[in-house]
């Protein structure tokens, strides 16, 4: 598997996302997550997303980090180079739809309620999910560093954020601001500005949602009829030309596709074989 930087760590090139093994909709079986997260390890994914919010609702917090934690455990092969990056800053509502509490005091309560889930010492990568407009976005992100000065966390990263606010993160975080997480994919493309930003500083940037969310992933190809010419050219699926795009893009982009089957994070995992030339990513790019 490829490696892409994460701070001064390798991780492959891409990522497990967690949250449709959690969410409403998840498999009921939850053997078929365990598998999907092992198969992920077989195929060379090293980082795996997820946040304490990946869960049915308010009671249901932390649904995906504790199960990541134990697919991990419970995997046969050496799993020590496998980075698990988790988020807080969303909450849960009782009937299961999405809150934010950007409160600093706030921020370290949910870290360390991550940190017993996920049975570690220190965070791999920790993010601040999403700016809450109640709170002054610096002294979100100055919790997060308190996290990393403390030895909580061994990253920080943001999410949903603007060139703005990833200047200001970087600047409150002493130069350490490790990935940004935004939304990219052929369906949803503005947050290009961000990942070139993120390129000029050398920060990961990890697109979510990089296939179009959880609903509409299965329709890639005919929503976007270039990708599937290019999939039929070269005999792979539609999905894996989109991360193959996304991963042309520049050397910072760290896809995180979401999965709750083996056989479409395998799929995914062999998009770091898939070379375009450079006239399939102009077409590709060029889908807006
Ligand atoms: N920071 C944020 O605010 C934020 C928001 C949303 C998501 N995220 C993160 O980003 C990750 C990815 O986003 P997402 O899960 O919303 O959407 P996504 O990655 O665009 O799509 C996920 C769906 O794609 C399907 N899929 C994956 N690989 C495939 C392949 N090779 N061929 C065909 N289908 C394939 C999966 O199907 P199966 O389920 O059938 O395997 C899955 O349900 C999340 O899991 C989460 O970790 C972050």
């Amino acid at each position: 598997m490829q490696s892409r930087r994460i701070g001064d760590t390798q991780v492959s090139a891409i990522g497990l996302g967690g949250m449709p093994m959690s969410v409403e909709g998840r498999p009921e079986d939850e053997q078929q997550s365990v598998d999907t997260i092992h198969a992920a390890l077989e195929s060379g994914v090293t980082l795996i997303d997820t946040a304490d919010a990946y869960s049915l609702d308010n009671r249901d917090i932390g649904h995906n980090e504790s199960l990541i934690a134990r697919a991990v455990a419970s995997y046969g092969g050496d799993t020590s180079d496998v980075l698990i990056a988790t988020k807080g800053g969303h909450t849960r509502t009782e009937g299961g739809g999405w809150g934010r509490d950007g409160r600093p005091e706030y921020l370290k309560q949910a870290c360390e309620a991550s940190l017993k889930r996920l049975g570690v010492e220190a965070i791999g990568l920790y993010q601040f999910h999403r700016p809450d407009r109640r709170v002054d976005y610096a002294d979100s992100v100055g919790a997060i560093r308190d996290l990393l000065d403390a030895g909580k966390i061994r990253y920080a990263g943001i999410s949903n954020a603007n060139p703005d606010q990833i200047r200001l993160a970087n600047e409150i975080l002493g130069g350490r601001l490790a990935s940004v997480q935004n939304e990219l994919s052929p369906r949803f493309r503005s947050s290009e500005p961000e990942l070139d930003l993120c390129d000029e500083l050398g920060i990961a940037f990890l697109p979510w949602s990089p296939l179009g969310g959880i609903a509409r992933a299965g329709e890639l190809g005919s929503s976007f009829h270039v990708f599937a010419e290019v999939a039929k050219d070269r005999g792979v699926s539609p999905q894996q030309v989109c991360l193959a795009w996304l991963l042309a893009k520049s050397p910072v982009v760290i896809p995180i596709p979401g999965s709750s089957r083996p056989a479409t994070i395998r799929d995914s995992a062999a998009a770091v074989h898939l070379e375009l030339t450079a006239d399939e990513f102009a077409r590709l790019d060029a889908n807006h």
